[in-house]
């Protein structure tokens, strides 16, 4: 298995609950190493263009609102097959079908408010990294 780097949000809802270090904890203990993170307020655009494979579905107006509603915590994960991985820790999209102990049946509220986003295949990591980082703030 390859050492892979995943993108990772941790949505407007977690960060207004003030649980960034609870879910990071989760994250570190999945044995992923945080190699690059800050926090930031995406502009509308940012979100527009971060989720267009979204934009004919009928959510996309309130998942783009909700997206800029606060400041996001964004980040870059390191780790053996870091992009599956995330996506197990994380749980399934909606928080009421995830499973026990992922971050989103601990902390989400609704598929809406999922507390975070994590990359689905190299080819979207690398797009979503170089979209939020520059390489010099990268430090594995
Ligand atoms: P998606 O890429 O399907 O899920 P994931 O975040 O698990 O990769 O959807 C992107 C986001 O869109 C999702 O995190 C929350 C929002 N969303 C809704 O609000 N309603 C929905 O029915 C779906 C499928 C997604």
């Amino acid at each position: 298995m390859a050492v892979e780097r995943t993108f990772s949000i941790i949505k407007p809802d977690a960060v207004a609950r003030n649980i960034t270090g609870a879910i990071n904890a989760m994250i570190e203990q999945a044995g992923l190493r945080i190699v690059a993170q800050k926090r930031v307020r995406i502009t509308r655009e940012q979100a527009q263009t971060f989720y267009a494979v979204h934009s004919a579905r009928p959510f996309f107006g309130e998942l783009v609102d909700f997206m800029i509603s606060g400041p996001v915590v964004v980040q870059v994960l390191e780790g053996e097959n870091a992009i599956a991985r995330y996506r197990e820790v994380m749980g399934a999209t909606d928080p009421s079908k995830a499973a026990e102990g992922t971050i989103r049946k601990v902390h989400a509220k609704s598929i809406g408010e999922n507390s975070v986003h994590g990359s689905d295949a190299p080819e979207t990591a690398a797009i979503e990294i170089a979209q939020f980082f520059a390489g010099n703030e990268i430090v594995g």
